[in-house]
């Protein structure tokens, strides 16, 4: 029990993991124990995006869900409500009529708030809090030109805010995105939150996902970006841990696929195991990322890991399928890795 994720940290902020369909139905046996474990915080990885949850106009798909939910209670995690508008796995019908063209600003923020109203409405009272928005900003600060954006501007951002709130009042409400460590990315973020906030629109937090590689990005730049968060008054989440130990195409200084990469299985340098040397250095990382939460233990509320093993991880499959990932703390066949859960546990 001194081994645990949640028992170690419940003081100081809540332990999450992202998990998938097979596991929020409770049948992956291996899967329930070391949820139950270790985590105290749940996200759907994909179930709840739009098109997983509302995949057509008049049908939507709770089952996967409501599962979630009830695993959660069952364990007495929270719920991450992850995610309500973004770019990505939404299907193309939401920005179209019945005849494809492409919906004027008011229809579309129509159809957002009836998405928002049934399914905020459908957990009221039963999440703990919602990623309203994700990634509407490019690394350079600027708004990403999205279908919502480019229909809709920044709007799109404050109505979903609002009809959250308006749906339940209850729930926390974060503005999430990837490499938040970026300076001219959480300014962007942090201006936007601020202005909400000026024009009485209630968010209660900015979530850095935190897809991080071995070296990079700095201890020091993310804690610049916790310091700021938390300065302009809102709390700060790790919303998507994991760790790349595998060569990338894309270059974390930039969100840009490096052609030259070898588009074959040469970067799949690790799939007979990783090598000590390797595994010494992903615990280590482990480690101090951590330590610097744990020193900032007041300003950050929660600390989610992108999946719960490392077979069941995205990276096996971004940016390029065929990797042989080991990006969390759990491996392949659901054994914790004892070196990091030791150290990570005496915090
Ligand atoms: C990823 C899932 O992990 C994958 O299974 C899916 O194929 C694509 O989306 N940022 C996010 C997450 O906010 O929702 C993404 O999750 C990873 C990047």
């Amino acid at each position: 029990n001194a081994q645990s994720l949640k028992k170690s940290y419940s003081p100081y902020f809540d332990i999450g993991a992202a998990l998938g369909v097979r596991e929020a139905n409770g049948t992956e046996e291996r899967a329930f124990a070391i949820l139950e474990k270790h985590f105290n915080s749940l996200t759907p990885e994909n179930l709840m995006k739009w098109g997983s949850i509302h995949p057509q106009p008049d049908q939507y798909n709770f089952e996967p869900m409501d599962r979630l939910v009830e695993l959660a209670e069952k364990i007495d995690a929270r719920v991450v409500g992850h995610t309500l508008v973004w770019h990505n796995q939404t299907p193309d019908w939401v920005y179209k009529d019945e005849s494809g063209a492409s919906l004027s600003k008011e229809a579309l923020m129509e159809r957002m708030e009836n998405h928002i109203e049934t399914v905020v409405g459908r957990y009221k009272g039963r999440v703990y809090g919602y990623d309203v928005v994700n990634e509407a900003f490019f690394d350079d600060g600027q708004y990403r030109t999205s279908k919502w954006f480019g229909t809709a501007g920044k709007d799109f951002i404050k109505r979903a805010f609002i009809k959250t709130n308006e749906v339940d009042p209850d729930t926390e409400l974060y503005y999430n995105d990837y490499n938040m460590w970026k300076p001219e990315k959480t300014d962007a973020a942090i201006q936007l939150a601020k202005e909400l906030r000026e024009e009485g629109i209630r968010i209660d937090g900015i979530g850095m996902q935190g897809h991080y590689g071995l070296d990079s990005p700095s201890l020091e730049i993310i804690e610049t970006a916790i310091e700021k968060i938390a300065r302009a008054g809102f709390k700060v989440m790790f919303t998507e841990v994991d760790i790349d130990v595998l060569p990338n195409p894309v270059n974390r200084h930039g969100a840009d696929i490096d052609a030259t990469f070898p588009a074959d299985e040469s970067y799949n340098i690790y799939k007979e195991g990783l090598p000590e040397d390797i595994q010494e250095k992903l615990a280590n990382r482990y480690r101090e990322l951590f330590g610097l939460f744990k020193r900032h233990e007041d300003k950050i509320t929660r600390v989610t890991f992108w999946g719960i093993h490392d077979g069941g991880s995205w990276l096996n499959n971004w940016p390029m399928p065929g990797r042989t990932a080991y990006p969390l703390v759990i491996d392949r066949n659901f054994q914790e890795k004892k070196d990091i859960i030791e150290a990570l546990v005496q915090v």
